[in-house]
């Protein structure tokens, strides 16, 4: 173990293998571009959750995932992130003229997850994020047939209204029943902005956002108290 006693136990349930007993580190590949990957709502709900188990739908190149990550190393809580993705990028990797270039295809197919790997190796994080490279949708019904619960979650996939009001409901049940949902580009995409209003009036919760975050807490006696500061330079739908 590289920093203390983090356990694989989700590795291990999934029986999924380990891609860095094999990966060879390629500091070329190292890009740590994001979005929102560090809002300063994760430090909040990693400190409420203290999650064994954080699932994050939508990784990219894995910022998010290797900053939760960190906060649970700084916070000193024994937990791993189960990182879910296709790596082949959204809808607006094709439908944005110049976008595809930046799932750098080789021989026609992207290679995100290589980047992905090595931006996770270069922050040492190894051992606390266990990637999935799988759809959404597939992953939360297998994930739910395993029994799978996790502590906190973040969705941060498709931007589209449909899409994203469905990855709320398929893995709203694999949430503990005292653990938090953190939803990305809530208040800059305003088909993600519909779908969390729509899907927090669905299951009675209420929602505590932010420009681009809200926290979805699943127990009911759970809230959190918000500041409010005017953002003048947010760009919506910069994702
Ligand atoms: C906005 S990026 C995630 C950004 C990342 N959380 C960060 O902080 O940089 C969205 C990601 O969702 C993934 N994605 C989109 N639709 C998906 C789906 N149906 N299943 C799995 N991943 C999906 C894309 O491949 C992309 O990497």
């Amino acid at each position: 173990m590289r920093d203390g006693a983090v356990h694989t136990g989700i590795r291990a349930k999934l029986a999924l293998e380990n891609p860095f007993d094999t990966y060879v580190h390629d500091p070329a590949r190292v890009d740590k571009q994001g979005w929102n990957s560090r809002h300063g709502f994760f430090e909040t709900v990693i400190a409420a959750a203290q999650p064994k188990l954080v699932i994050e739908l939508g990784v990219w190149k894995g910022m998010s995932a290797i900053h939760m990550a960190g906060l649970m190393q700084a916070q000193g809580i024994d937990g791993e992130v189960l990182a879910i993705d296709t790596f082949l990028g959204s809808s607006a990797h094709l439908s944005t003229p110049g976008r595809r270039a930046e799932l750098l295809p080789k021989d026609g197919y992207p290679t995100l997850y290589q980047t992905f790997l090595a931006n996770v190796h270069d922050a040492g994080m190894q051992d606390r994020i266990v990637p999935l490279p799988m759809d959404g949708n597939s992953a939360a019904y297998a994930l739910a047939r395993l029994g799978v619960k996790a502590d906190l979650i973040h969705i941060d996939a498709s931007h589209e209204y449909e899409s994203c009001l469905a990855d709320l409901r398929n893995y709203w049940p694999l949430l503990a029943d005292d653990g938090i949902l953190l939803a990305d580009d809530y208040g800059t995409w305003p088909g993600v902005t519909r779908a969390v209003c729509q899907f927090c009036a669905e299951v009675d919760r209420p929602l505590f956002g932010t420009m681009a975050k809200a926290i979805v807490p699943k127990g009911p006696n759970q809230g959190f108290v918000m500041r409010a500061v005017k953002e003048k330079s947010y760009r919506r739908g910069a994702a």
